[in-house]
């Protein structure tokens, strides 16, 4: 795929990529100041949250580790349903640590509600969600999210770890799908 063909996906650029730098830089800062001298592990949540994670994680000047986990959802491709199936688990166990989950999207809100009640059981110290982006009109349960990157419209992104049908990932930006690639 050319350099053109994939920006031909893109409809509209929703967050161009110094502003998600500079998002990120500041979500770095506030984390490293809420979690100084603690033992700060954050769990990914693959796939999407992989880009994130990556610029996050250097934007921090506290010391941390990252695990990732692997869900399905059932239902849908792509409604989350909120019945989820852990295909690859933490390697790291929860006990007494400061857990930052590190999301790209809260859409309805359910697949994270769910990982919290199965992270909280695992009895970590602290439990906290960071998401680069949240879609508030989309939400069907309440779920706190401590950090926010953006709130962004009930529009279908790509890019910067979204994806249509596992494409558009590698985007350095977050955009609108071009509706027309739609078969
Ligand atoms: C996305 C995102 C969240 C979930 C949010 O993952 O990373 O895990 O959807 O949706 P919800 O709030 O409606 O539950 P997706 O299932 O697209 O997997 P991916 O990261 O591998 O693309």
């Amino acid at each position: 795929m050319t350099q053109t063909e994939l920006e031909s996906a893109v409809g509209e650029v929703l967050i161009d990529e110094p502003t998600l730098q500079t998002r990120i830089a500041e979500l770095g800062d506030e984390i490293s100041s809420d979690y100084a001298g603690k033992d700060l592990l954050l769990v990914g949540v693959l796939k999407g949250a992989v880009f994130f994670m990556a610029d996050l994680m250097r934007s921090l000047t506290v010391p941390c580790e990252v695990d990732f986990m692997a869900i399905s959802s059932y239902g849908a491709e792509t409604d989350s349903s909120g019945v989820v199936r852990i295909l690859k688990d933490l390697d790291i166990p929860l006990q007494g640590r400061d857990v930052l989950v590190v999301e790209d999207i809260v859409d309805s809100g359910l697949t994270l509600s769910y990982l919290m009640r199965n992270l909280r059981a695992r009895d970590p110290a602290s439990l906290e969600v960071c998401a680069l982006l949240t879609k508030p009109d989309r939400r069907e349960i309440e779920v706190p999210v401590k950090y926010v990157g953006f709130e962004i419209p009930n529009r279908f992104v790509i890019g910067y770890g979204l994806d249509y049908a596992e494409r558009y990932r590698n985007l350095r930006y977050v955009g609108v799908l071009n509706e027309e690639i739609v078969p």
